[in-house]
């Protein structure tokens, strides 16, 4: 069997996609899990979806170029040279899809790992990496890395694009209260839309994307002194700036008041918008007072996760 965790992004979502820096952690709670069945002679290469996403089998037709799972596939067994293992390959993930919790990245690196497992093999992190944001751009487009490169490595980054990786060294353990809007909102259309937006007036957006790299570079001091008292404020005001860029939604500001009146330190969108998820920065005597006044304020679901544990 392997797996591959959630994720969640603290800072810098969006601006990312234009070269500024981001900091994710991965939510090792969360996973998407695969598991191989060999399978007759002369049978063909399937998946099966299991769980909340439950499928019939499907073939993997290699040659499909617009399917992330056949393209998984053929670029994991380029790299082997290998043919297709005669498998069915059950995927379960607990990750709810399009929710800005990198449920597409995570079930792609599930899936390679057990590619390689069923022809007993293991992939190089950097190679898996590479793979992942492949096919990422089915899923979004124009991926910053961000996603696969948290997952694979499943350790907290700060991100900048085509720049070598950088681990986050966490002294002191940080907690959060990750609240679902319950909405699901696709990142393709929300990253397009910044995208127009950001052609249609540059020396608008451009200050703004700036502005957002510069709080993610206070907020890594902040993370890496274990000095988090800034944190609240920084995420406030990355939040209103993604606000500006049009990313944010009805039910995640009503999820972030919900937060901040319930005692947070600050909150705000996590991944691409206009739904999905949001993040609340709390502490340990107020971090279930928060999670309930989430669930209360019409949060379809709410966890605690600590980092840095
Ligand atoms: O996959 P999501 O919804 O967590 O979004 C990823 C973060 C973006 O910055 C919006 C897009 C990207 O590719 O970095």
């Amino acid at each position: 069997m392997t797996s591959a965790p959630a994720k969640f992004i603290l800072f810098g979502e969006h601006a990312v996609v234009y070269g500024q820096p981001a900091i994710a952690a991965p939510l090792s709670n969360l996973r998407v899990t695969a598991t191989i069945r060999k399978l007759k002679d002369q049978q063909q290469m399937r998946l099966i979806t299991t769980g909340e996403n439950e499928s019939l089998p499907i073939d993997i037709h290699l040659e499909d170029v617009n399917s992330a799972f056949a393209t998984t596939a053929r670029l994991v067994l380029d790299y082997f040279d290998a043919l297709p293992p005669q498998v069915e390959i059950s995927i379960d993930s607990q990750i709810p899809v399009a929710s800005g919790l990198g449920s597409g990245a995570a079930v792609t690196t599930a899936l390679a790992r057990a590619i390689a497992e069923a022809i007993n093999q293991s992939l190089p992190d950097e190679k898996l990496n590479q793979i992942v944001f492949e096919v990422e751009k089915i899923y979004h487009g124009i991926p910053s890395g961000i996603d696969n490169t948290v997952i694979v490595y499943e350790k907290p980054v700060y991100y900048v694009r085509n720049h070598p990786l950088e681990l986050l060294s966490i002294p002191k353990p940080i907690m959060f209260v990750v609240g679902d809007t319950g909405i699901s909102a696709s990142t393709k259309i929300a990253v397009s839309d910044v995208g127009r937006l950001h052609k249609a007036e540059p020396n608008r957006i451009q200050p703004i994307l700036a502005s957002i790299g510069g709080l993610v570079n206070r907020a890594r001091i902040a993370i890496e002194s274990g000095h988090i008292e800034p944190l609240g404020h920084l995420m406030l005001q990355n939040h209103a700036l993604l606000r500006t860029l049009t990313v944010s939604s009805p039910e995640i500001e009503n999820l972030i008041e919900a937060a901040i009146a319930g005692g947070a330190l600050g909150a705000k969108l996590s991944g691409g918008g206009r739904g999905g998820n949001m993040i609340a920065l709390v502490q340990a005597d107020t971090a279930e007072n928060v999670r309930q006044a989430l669930l209360n304020a019409g949060a379809k679901r709410a966890f605690i996760t600590t980092l840095g544990e």
